[in-house]
């Protein structure tokens, strides 16, 4: 479910024409709903009503601050991988107390940031850095509050690029060494041990590779209680998917939020979840301009868009799928193109063989489905200044973050 719909032909994100929007803001930009946003957040808490949970939003998905803020309102805590995560959701208003830091490697100026700032939780993923963390908070005369990032070794069964819990993954600590690495940090003064954490992977499609990593944490967990650590947190890490329009339609956030609700009852845990895609990816669209058309050899047609791999890198990085279609009213698919932005790349194709009405130079489309790690994973590659990013809220909108400028590329640089 999402506001972006067609009225009298034309799309629109909530009471915005889109075509209004690039003629204000220009293109490529990035679009998002305010509607769609509060929905997904209230639908995620609602899916988890039955446990005693914290919701912790993903930032690397859609760091911008205005959405980051909108979350907090939400009950939202945050999930942070860098220092840099944590100045964005600080300065967007968060309850450091709904902080928590995961991440296979953290620096130590930005453990000290943490620290200072006294968040929620650290998930440590390997036993060196709870050696790091602890030295860390002695020095500050403090105790890290710890989870240990257990690798439960189960298939998430998705791309081989954002699973994370195989047994040749570099995350988490492999399960056969979890208990030593507990004792471990129980012999180090600088750490309390609060919880237990875990994340499989992302875009997961179905509710059961969640619930074999649960059925396991949850036998952890009771294993290092008998073994005599307090453990109170269950961080369940993010991952559910999100309809991209090409195949089935991943499981709903109410079947994940029952299967994890039944299997944790009665543990007597905080649960935490990490979702990120799930709250924004079909709360954003990237709107691009048609610069022209493009014959290629024999029967081959492209289209090159105003907007490339460089704005939206998940085509190119993953062959991910991104729905497409024409901002203005649409006409009969009529041929079988190639979309393709302007960086010199082959990689540079933002949908392969789609059926499109003919599309002429000025038309506007929309990638659809790109809230989540697009502009997130957007960069300047061939010098391309990245998109705006816009806020709509009813029939209002504003700019959350100007298009960059050509000055903006060679900001901090010397001759
Ligand atoms: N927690 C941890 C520790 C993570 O590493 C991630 C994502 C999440 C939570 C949020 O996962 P989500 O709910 O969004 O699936 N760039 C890729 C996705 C990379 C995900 C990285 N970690 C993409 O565009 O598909």
């Amino acid at each position: 479910m999402n506001h972006f719909e067609r009225k009298g032909g034309e799309l629109y994100c909530e009471e915005v024409p889109l075509a209004e929007l690039a003629e204000e803001v220009g293109t490529p930009a990035y679009v998002y709903s305010t509607a769609t946003l509060q929905r997904h957040a209230r639908v995620f808490h609602a899916a988890l009503r039955r446990l005693d949970h914290l919701a912790c939003f993903a930032v690397k998905a859609l760091p911008n601050l205005a959405v980051l803020s909108l979350l907090a309102k939400e009950g939202f805590g945050f999930d942070i991988v860098s220092g840099g995560e944590l100045f964005r959701a600080l300065k967007a208003g968060a309850d450091v107390t709904r902080i928590v830091f995961s991440g296979v490697g953290k620096r130590r100026d930005e453990l000290d940031a943490a620290l200072k700032a006294g968040i929620f939780q650290f998930n440590c993923e390997s036993e060196e850095e709870l050696i790091q963390l602890s030295e860390a908070a002695l020095l500050r005369k403090t105790r890290a509050r710890v989870a240990i990032r257990v690798n439960p070794d189960v298939d998430a069964r998705t791309h081989p690029y954002i699973a994370t819990a195989l047994s040749t993954s570099k995350f988490g600590v492999p399960a056969a060494r979890v208990r030593a690495a507990y004792r471990k940090a129980a012999g180090l003064s600088g750490l309390q041990i609060v919880g237990v954490a875990c994340h499989i992977g992302s875009q997961v499609a179905e509710v059961k590779p969640f619930v074999e990593a649960a059925l396991k944490l949850r036998a952890l967990v009771e294993r290092l209680r008998r073994d005599g650590h307090s453990i109170e947190r269950l961080d369940m890490g993010g991952g559910l998917g999100v309809p991209y329009g090409e195949s089935k339609a991943p499981a709903s956030p109410s079947e994940y939020g029952e299967a994890l609700s039944k299997v944790l009852r009665g543990l007597d845990v905080k649960v935490i979840f990490e979702p990120g895609r799930l709250l924004v990816a079909n709360a954003g669209v990237l709107l691009t301009r048609v610069l022209l058309r493009k014959r290629g050899a024999g029967a081959r047609r492209f289209v090159v868009v105003d907007a490339g791999m460089n704005d939206l890198l998940r085509p190119a990085l993953y062959g991910a799928h991104h729905e497409l279609e024409p901002v203005g009213r649409p006409r009969k698919p009529a041929e079988l193109v190639d979309v393709v932005g302007p960086v010199c790349e082959s990689a540079d194709v933002l949908a392969k063989r789609r059926r499109l009405p003919t599309l002429e130079t000025g038309d506007l489309l929309v990638l659809r489905s790109a809230g989540a790690y697009g502009m997130s994973m957007a960069s300047q590659y061939n010098a391309r200044p990245r998109p705006a990013e816009v806020l709509v809220d009813g029939r209002s909108w504003r700019i959350v973050r100007q298009r960059e400028s050509l000055d903006d590329l060679v900001r901090g640089e010397t001759v």
